[in-house]
C-alpha cells in the first residue's frame, strides 16, 4: 500500500473585525486519511493546528448548505468534496460576495433571508390562507415532482458566487432566486398571476438579468436544472410582457 500523501492546505485568513488584521495565506500540514472530506481536514486544523481558524457546517451531509467555499477557487461544499479528487497542495478561501465573518466563514444566511423576502417565497393563497380547516389541495404526483426536484435547493450560496452577473448587478436575484421563483410558479397552491411574477423578476435584476454564463449549474451541488428552469421563466416572462 502506498504511504498517504501529506496535503498542505493554504487558507484566506481574515477577521474583519480586528482593525489590525489582513487578509493573508495560512500553510498548514494534514496527513491524508481514507475518505477524507475538506470538513474533516479543517476539524482536524482546528483541533491540531489552530483552535482559531472559522469556518461553518451543522451537517455535515450536503443538506444545510452552510460550509460553502472557495475550494482551489471554485465554489462548492466542503463536507462532500473529498481530497483525494483534489492535488496534494489545497487553496481553500470563503465564498466572495457574502458578508465575511471570519476566515471561511460568511452570513449567506442573512444574504438569503433578504432574497426571500425580497421575492416573497412562499404561497400566496388569496382566498382561505388562514382557515386551517380547509382541505389542502389536491396535487397531481408529476407537479408534487416537479416541486420537490426544485425545492432541494440548500441555499448554499455557490451558485451566485459563481455568476460573473453579480459581479456588474450587485441586486441580481441570482440561480437561485431564478430557481425559487419558478418552484413558486409551479405550485398550483400559489395564486400569483404571471403579471405578479412579472413584476417581481421580469427586470434585470432578473431573469432579464442572466447573461446565460452557466457558471450556477457547474458549481450547484445539487445539480438542480438551474438552465432549463432559467429559460423557462425567460419565455414566461416574455410571453407575459407581450
Ligand atoms: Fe446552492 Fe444550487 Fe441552491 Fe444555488 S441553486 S443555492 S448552488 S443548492
Ligand atoms: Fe449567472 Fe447562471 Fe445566469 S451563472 S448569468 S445565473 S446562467
Ligand atoms: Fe451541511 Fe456541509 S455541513 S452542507
Amino acid at each position: 500500500m502506498s504511504e498517504p500523501r501529506t496535503l498542505t492546505i493554504n487558507i484566506l485568513r481574515f477577521d474583519p473585525h480586528d482593525k489590525n488584521d489582513v487578509p493573508h495565506i495560512e500553510s498548514f500540514k494534514v496527513k491524508e486519511a481514507d475518505g477524507m472530506t475538506l470538513y474533516v481536514v479543517l476539524n482536524e486544523i482546528r483541533e491540531h493546528h489552530d483552535n482559531s481558524l472559522k469556518f461553518d457546517f451543522v451537517c455535515r451531509a450536503g443538506i444545510c448548505g452552510s460550509c460553502s467555499m472557495l475550494i482551489d477557487g471554485r465554489p462548492g461544499l466542503a463536507c462532500r468534496t473529498l481530497t483525494k479528487k483534489l492535488g496534494s497542495t489545497i487553496t481553500l478561501a470563503p465564498l466572495p460576495l457574502f458578508e465575511l465573518i471570519g476566515d471561511l466563514s460568511v452570513y449567506t444566511g442573512k444574504w438569503m433571508r433578504g432574497l426571500n423576502e425580497r421575492l416573497e417565497t412562499w404561497i400566496h393563497d388569496k382566498e382561505s390562507s388562514f382557515n386551517v380547516d380547509a382541505l389542502e389541495e389536491r396535487m397531481e404526483p408529476e407537479v408534487a415532482d416537479a416541486i420537490y426536484e426544485l425545492d432541494r435547493c440548500i441555499e448554499c450560496g455557490c451558485c451566485v458566487a459563481g455568476c460573473g452577473t453579480i459581479q456588474m448587478r450587485e441586486n441580481f436575484v441570482g440561480a437561485v432566486g431564478l430557481n425559487k421563483i419558478a418552484r413558486y410558479h409551479l405550485d398550483p397552491r400559489d395564486k400569483r398571476s404571471d403579471e405578479e411574477y412579472y413584476e417581481i423578476i421580469g427586470n434585470e435584476e432578473g431573469v432579464f438579468g442572466c447573461m446565460t454564463l452557466l457558471g450556477c449549474e457547474d458549481v450547484c451541488p445539487k445539480e438542480l436544472p438551474l438552465q432549463s428552469k432559467i429559460a423557462y421563466l425567460r419565455r414566461m416572462m416574455l410571453k407575459t410582457a407581450l
